[in-house]
């Protein structure tokens, strides 16, 4: 088992105030964290600033084996991390289990791709008078990163920031969010036995508008990447000037399901059921708007809402929970809100609807008018709704209708069908013959619109946590 106390007394040292830390599933205190100020974030820049000349000297070989060591820590301790995580965030132990191994996976990535990150050879000579010279570039790490990250994936959503900053040489402050703090901590204590240079990876805890606003105002911090809603996005991206930026926002995320899939309608229900309800919907590609063709929505919605049904709602430390506690009490009320102005509006309710302890049933939503939040809003709950298309045009015309553009999936044996809601689908990731609520951590992962700025995905990360250099050789000087 990873110990934090000494982390979280070390932060206490310096702040006297601290805030309380709530089970959801309880709503019960599980501790008080600190709530660090101002001056405690300027210090870790500055100590930031100190670690990033010893990363920026490590080899890449040596930056990949501590992410390869880290990778084994955190397998060594894989029950604990996933404890943490459902302790904090009320996640069912068995997804919690999940995102300790996509984890893993992502920092695999990051120590692969650090041995990778190469520049290319460029033709001077193509150009005229460009001769005589040989010219290449280089990647070179930036400094410090400030990362502001959300409470759903209180571990992988740290690792995506962390493990591309860490690999191409950077230092890293993150700031997670305040009802998760744990398992970011839990993860410096990790990377301490893993042999990364002090201060490396930190964690400063507390008010995000605050100390998120250190981290954009400070001159040393040379990039700042966050995940979370887009109004706090647009806020960030206005006062961040010229410092690199990465924004990964919300979604309302779209399905089609063709009537020439007729013969995996089961199939398709029982995966679209798996998207809407993971982790109680609060996923940013949760998947929230499902467009079936007329011909086949009956059949769709029986089984949706049959398997939906069956989702057994209890406490996330049982193996047998699919669904449990909503975040707080506030995220909960304004779903209860959404879903009867979905009823008012038109809507017909086909299941769910209702508080069940700390949580709202699983609820899907046939019909319902375009114009309403749980359409055009991100729900970020347990709530979805099912609505029926006449032909694939409209459905994509419905899809596109959305001031997000994150991932899409559709469902169909269609060959150009598919290759037109490729093309035309206004989505970072369009996901053929597979639900929206699909991520690979080394796929590229950004959004259009309002869903984000730049890309996340290991790889793609790196590349906006450095500077190209281009450098050109004149021998015949
Ligand atoms: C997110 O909710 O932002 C990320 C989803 C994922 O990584 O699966």
């Amino acid at each position: 088992m990873i110990d934090i106390a000494n982390n979280i007394q070390t932060l206490a040292e310096q702040s006297s105030d601290t805030y309380d830390l709530i089970n959801p599933h309880t709503r019960q205190k599980i501790r008080a964290i600190p709530e660090c100020t101002s001056e405690q974030m300027e210090k870790a820049i500055v100590k930031g600033k100190t670690a990033f000349q010893k990363m920026k000297a490590l080899t890449s070989e040596e930056r990949s084996s501590i992410l390869e060591k880290v990778c084994e820590i955190i397998a060594e301790n894989k029950e604990d991390f996933a404890k943490t995580i459902t302790l904090e965030s009320g996640k069912p132990i068995r997804f919690a289990l999940g995102e300790v191994d996509r984890t893993i996976q992502t920092f695999k990535f990051a120590a692969i791709e650090a041995r990778k990150l190469e520049g290319e050879s460029i033709r001077l000579d193509a150009a005229t008078n460009g001769g005589g010279r040989d010219a290449y570039t280089i990647y070179q790490p930036i400094g410090v990163v400030g990362a502001i990250t959300p409470f759903n994936f209180p571990l992988n959503l740290v690792a995506h920031k962390v493990g591309p900053a860490l690999a191409v040489g950077n230092s890293i402050i993150v700031k997670p969010a305040e009802k998760t703090p744990l398992s970011a901590i839990k993860l410096v204590e990790a990377f301490k036995q893993a042999g990364l240079p002090d201060d490396a990876y930190q964690v400063i805890t507390g008010d995000g508008p605050r100390l998120g606003k250190v981290m954009i105002d400070h001159p040393d911090v040379a990039k700042i990447t966050f995940t979370g809603s887009p109004e706090v996005g647009k806020l960030i991206k206005s006062q961040v000037g010229l410092k690199k930026i990465t924004l990964e926002l919300g979604n309302n995320s779209a399905l089609y399901v063709d009537n020439s899939v007729r013969d995996k309608i089961k199939d398709i229900a029982e995966k679209a059921v798996v998207g809407a309800f993971s982790y109680n919907g609060q996923v940013c590609i949760s998947t929230q708007r499902i467009y079936v063709h007329e011909e086949v929505k009956d059949e769709f919605l029986t089984h949706f809402k049959q398997v939906t049904d069956a989702l057994v709602y209890g406490d996330p430390n049982d193996p047998n929970t699919d669904v449990s506690g909503i975040i707080d009490e506030k995220s909960q009320n304004r779903l209860l809100d959404w879903i009867k102005e979905a009823v008012q509006e038109g809507g017909e309710l086909v299941t769910g609807g209702e508080l069940q302890e700390n949580g709202i049933q699983p609820t899907i939503l046939a019909n319902v008018p375009k114009d309403t939040n749980v359409s055009c809003n991100e729900v970020f709950g347990p709530v979805v709704i099912v609505n029926s298309v006449r032909s694939a045009d409209e459905a994509l015309a419905e899809m596109n209708d959305s001031i997000y553009g994150l991932n899409a999936g559709v469902f169909t044996y269609h060959l150009p069908q598919a290759f037109t809601f490729a093309h035309e689908l206004e989505v970072g990731q369009v996901l053929i013959n597979d639900i929206p609520t699909l991520r690979f951590d080394h796929m590229p992962y950004g959004g259009l619109k309002s869903s984000g700025y730049g890309y996340e995905g290991i790889k793609y990360a790196m590349r906006e946590m450095v500077h190209m250099k281009f450098i050109s050789m004149n021998y015949n000087f």
